[in-house]
């Protein structure tokens, strides 16, 4: 393997170890962390599934657009699960990892975990993996550079 590429690929790993497949929550900050309002309910009450996906794209967003050092358009969300639901007041956590750097595009796994002050519950709500493509100014496609 070419020293670029390992370090690249060591890069990947590092970023995308705090997340593992054996239930544990992962490691490090999440990529975002909000709290589920009484606006954000459907009409069982709980917290509506679109707004959990919407804040899964912005988490792993935000892994893309560092990655890309620019813009990136969400191209594909595959494997997204709904666990268990979220309720208002639950403090929620989006984690992202970098799975896959392409031309073009970048994959991220995201997991969302809520923490439930009122019962100290503590667990993986939703997961999926969100697509994103390296945009330029016009919307085109651009090739995704390996960090340095
Ligand atoms: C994102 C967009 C610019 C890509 O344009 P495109 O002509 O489809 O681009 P390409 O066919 O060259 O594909 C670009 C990359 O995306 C990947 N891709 C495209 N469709 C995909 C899909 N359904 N699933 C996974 N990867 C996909 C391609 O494999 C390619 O990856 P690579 O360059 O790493 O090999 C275009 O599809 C678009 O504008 N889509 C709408 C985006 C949007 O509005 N998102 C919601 C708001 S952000």
């Amino acid at each position: 393997m070419a020293v670029r590429a390992q370090v690249f690929y060591n890069i990947l790993w590092e970023r995308g170890r705090g997340m593992t497949d054996n239930g544990a929550r992962p490691s490090g900050e999440p990529a975002i962390r909000t709290i589920a309002m009484p606006a954000d309910t459907n009409p069982n009450g709980d917290i509506f599934g679109g707004w959990i996906m919407a804040q899964m794209d912005v988490a792993g967003a935000v892994a893309a657009v560092r990655l890309a050092k620019g813009r990136v358009a969400t191209v594909a969300v595959t494997g997204m699960a709904f666990h268990k639901p979220v309720l208002v007041g639950d403090l929620v956590s989006c984690y992202a990892a970098i799975e896959k750097v392409g031309r073009t595009s970048i994959t991220v796994r995201v997991e969302t975990w809520i923490d439930r002050n009122r019962s100290g519950d503590s667990y993986k709500v939703t997961e999926g993996t969100f697509v994103y493509v390296a945009i330029d100014d016009e919307g085109r496609p651009r090739l995704v550079s390996a960090p340095a």
